[in-house]
């Protein structure tokens, strides 16, 4: 690829979806927001993650070590949308894996869900100094990997910790506790917004209605969804 077609690429300022080309060069990083990513850029999450590791889109890009872009099956029928790495996830360069990632995979476990079962990614792939929640506008730049993500994957339900993932996906702007446990349809997808494993954390108590005892059964309820879609695909 020639040099000059990459700084062409890389100063555009504002291009109309039309004027694109069907898919763009994944050896081409759209480092900066206004550049689009559209649907079909890539073909694997290695390919998203070269890019993430190099994407400067928002301001996160300057504190990361590593992008934090998924673990899990890229063919599973679960995708889990995160807010953000933490500190270990940002060394590591893999989701969950903190205090946070422990508890998540215990509730997976729980409902006999495996790594087979699901993907893990998050809603902006760098971390925030000091763990900050995502602005809006890094959630915006991040947007389109993980659309890119979805995509891929094509999962059937999509579990949405916490109220960052489920404004930075579907736009909702209202408190985790008023939408955890309903369904949205998104995009033909069917999203389950749940507390986020870190806010568990913060509440230990397992009492009825408390919202450890609220988790067990959003997650019954996406595990009893999940059991219902296989048995339809093998009906
Ligand atoms: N919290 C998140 O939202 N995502 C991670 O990857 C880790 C902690």
């Amino acid at each position: 690829m020639a040099t000059d077609d990459q700084i062409d690429l890389f100063n555009l300022t504002s291009v109309a979806e039309t004027q694109l080309p069907a898919t763009v060069d994944p050896a081409l990083i759209p480092t900066d927001a206004k550049v689009p990513i559209p649907s079909g850029t890539y073909s694997g999450m290695e390919e998203i993650s070269l890019h993430c590791n190099q994407c400067h889109r928002c301001g996160l890009g300057a504190t990361r070590t590593h992008a934090v872009v998924g673990r899990g099956n890229p063919q599973a029928p679960i995708l889990i949308v995160g807010e953000g790495p933490g500190q270990n996830e940002d060394e590591t360069g893999l989701p969950f894996v903190g205090k946070a990632g422990q508890l998540l995979d215990k509730i997976l476990e729980s409902v006999k869900l495996t790594e087979a079962d699901v993907f893990i990614g998050n809603i902006v792939k760098c971390r925030p100094p000091g763990n900050r929640t995502p602005t809006q506008e890094e959630m915006d730049a991040c947007r389109p990997y993980l659309l890119e993500q979805i995509r891929l994957v094509d999962p059937h339900i999509i579990l949405l910790t916490g109220a960052s993932a489920v404004r930075g996906l579907v736009g909702d702007k209202r408190g985790i506790t008023k939408i955890r446990g309903e369904w949205i349809e998104w995009e033909g997808r069917m999203c389950m917004p749940v507390f986020h494993p870190a806010y568990l954390l913060r509440n230990p108590s397992r009492e009825k209605g408390s919202p450890k005892w609220l988790m067990w059964q959003d997650i019954q309820t996406v595990r009893a969804k999940l059991d219902e879609i296989r048995a339809e695909q093998s009906g």
